[in-house]
């Protein structure tokens, strides 16, 4: 490495004056670990602060998701928390794969219709997410007509709604693509 001119009058300086300097470039290092090159202190430095960007980002998102009034199944750390919500408290009735109990499409004028699939191929892509929020909140009793009796639970008391909108971004996010553009205008 050449010596900068800076560097070399300051040594004739010090000579002349009788100074002695510790050379900060010809300093040792730690004892027992590899001295570090500017450009690897650079990037060492550049990795810390890009890991702590992303915990942070990870961090932040996860915070997002606790206050969440919407679903969003492209936001990952929502749909993460929804299948959590999802295989805690609705698989063993509607499926792993969202596909409901056989025999859910017959006739049932008094209800106790077997639980419907969730997944595309059955009704709930056709209700808005509001639609989808509040059954999953009070359960589908509300929502029936008089002398049906509908056995989907309400979640009230068990889920706040930050943890349903994630089950509801979860369930959509297994809908093609093709369909959640189909259902956009139901959320206008
Ligand atoms: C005890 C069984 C059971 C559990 C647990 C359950 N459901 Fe249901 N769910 C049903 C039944 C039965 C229906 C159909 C009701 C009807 O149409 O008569 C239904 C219907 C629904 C519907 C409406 C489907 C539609 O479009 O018509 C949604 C959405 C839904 N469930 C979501 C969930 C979610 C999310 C959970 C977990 C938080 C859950 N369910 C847990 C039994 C259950």
């Amino acid at each position: 490495m050449a010596i900068d001119p800076y560097k070399r009058r300051q040594q004739r300086l010090d000579a002349k004056r009788g100074v002695k300097r510790v050379d900060e470039d010809a300093e040792e290092g730690m004892p027992g670990l590899p001295r570090i090159s500017r450009s690897g202190k650079f990037l060492l430095t550049a990795s810390i602060v890009a890991a702590i960007a992303t915990i942070g980002a990870v961090f932040w998102d996860r915070e997002s998701v606790k206050r969440a009034d919407t679903a969003d199944p492209d936001n990952a750390a929502q749909v993460q928390l929804g299948r959590a919500v999802y295989f805690g408290h609705c698989a063993y009735c509607h499926g792993d794969a969202l596909e409901g109990k056989p025999g859910w499409q017959q006739t049932f004028p008094q209800g106790g219709r077997p639980p419907t699939p969730l997944d595309a191929d059955g009704p709930s892509p056709l209700r808005s997410d509001k639609a989808l929020f509040e059954i999953v909140k009070y359960g589908g009793q509300p929502y029936s007509p008089r002398g049906y009796r509908n056995d989907m639970p309400g979640y009230e008391h068990r889920l706040d709604d930050a943890e349903i909108w994630a089950v509801i971004a979860y369930v959509q996010k297994q809908w093609p693509d093709a369909v959640r553009e189909e259902r956009r205008d139901l959320n206008r």
